[in-house]
């Protein structure tokens, strides 16, 4: 006999607080990618994986727990919503969906992942009435916003990765210009996670210094370009990654880490999540990225983030952009 209990000890000795519960729908690159990265951070206690093909969710589940030993304890299952395997999940992640051919934009899988969603998001909602949906399939803020109507859940509790990615690129490629880690600069994107994402240049920091406060304006022209073409890589990225591998899916994966950690510890943390807009400079009715305050509810607090002019236009343009497409849906 390996253990002994205690002749003192009180049934269920073990009583265990209720699993930090993660459940990601769709086991493509991206769900995948999702997955491995809550496990090596060790986000979750429980991760049930759903897909729509069996065989290589087995397969998939099977490779990742053959990891268990290096890493903390983690159970990881693979099964389906109707089998209640994913019951009382604390949050739902949403990869499922067409993706992305080259050269096409993310506007162009929202009639295809509309009627995925229609099926899909009343079923989540019934196994999993209480947790926080994170929606990544693409459009992503067109898709939580169909979430949101579909779930009839509050919209705190519906959050949209949004442009988490983008600000990360963002980063990440001015910090590499300014040869400082990327965790020391703060810069942001906002909006459409897509064409019409807008960059705060008078927000972007480093210990509080400005890079241009005043926005692109107040640089010079080379300054302007140099800065612009930067823009341009963050905006382009994905498409250029997908282009020479297919899928983007490690970037995101980390992201999507970053929500849920925030959400399940309470963090508190400012992320530029997708979710709904009820009024920001009269923008209203629509799911689009701006910092937002995450917490053990989702959407804990909005900042009230100021903007100049010519960034507020640029976001009003990606809500019209946002507004008209879900105005060709069919729902
Ligand atoms: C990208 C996907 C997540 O931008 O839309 O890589």
């Amino acid at each position: 006999r390996i253990f002994t209990l205690p002749s003192n000890a009180k049934k269920n000795t073990l009583v265990k607080r209720p699993p930090r519960k993660g459940v990601i729908i769709g086991a493509g690159q991206v769900g995948l990618a999702c997955s491995y990265s809550l496990l090596i951070q060790n986000t979750l206690d429980e991760l049930v994986l759903v897909d729509i093909n069996q065989e290589k969710l087995e397969g998939e589940v099977m490779d990742l727990l053959h990891g268990s030993p290096f890493i903390e304890p983690t159970v990881i299952k693979a099964g389906s919503l109707a089998d209640g395997i994913g019951d009382n999940a604390d949050v739902v992640i949403i990869t499922a969906g067409s993706k992305r051919l080259p050269g096409e934009n993310r506007l162009n899988l929202m009639q295809r992942n509309t009627e995925l969603f229609k099926k899909l998001i009343p079923e989540v909602v019934r196994h999993c009435p209480d947790a926080i949906l994170l929606i990544v399939t693409n459009p992503v803020d067109i898709m939580t916003y169909i979430s949101l109507k579909l779930s009839n859940l509050p919209s705190t509790s519906v959050i949209g990765s949004g442009t988490i990615l983008d600000t990360a690129r963002f980063r990440y490629l001015l910090a590499e210009k300014l040869q400082i880690d990327p965790r020391s600069l703060h810069a942001y994107i906002i909006g459409e996670h897509g064409d019409s994402e807008v960059p705060v240049w008078s927000k972007v920091n480093i210990s509080g210094m400005h890079l241009c406060e005043g926005g692109l304006e107040e640089c010079t022209t080379a300054e302007q370009e140099f800065l612009h073409q930067i823009f341009k890589q963050v905006k382009n990225a994905g498409h250029e990654i997908i282009k020479r591998k297919g899928a983007t899916s490690y970037a995101i994966g980390l992201g999507v880490n970053d929500i849920v950690k925030a959400i399940l510890r309470d963090q508190n943390r400012v992320l530029t999540v997708s979710s709904l807009v009820e009024d920001f400079y009269g923008i209203k009715d629509v799911c689009l990225s701006l910092p937002t305050i995450i917490n053990r509810y989702g959407i804990g607090r909005k900042v009230n983030f100021t903007l100049i002019e010519t960034e507020l236009q640029q976001l009003k343009h990606s809500s019209e952009v946002l507004h008209y497409a879900i105005s060709q849906l069919k729902l």
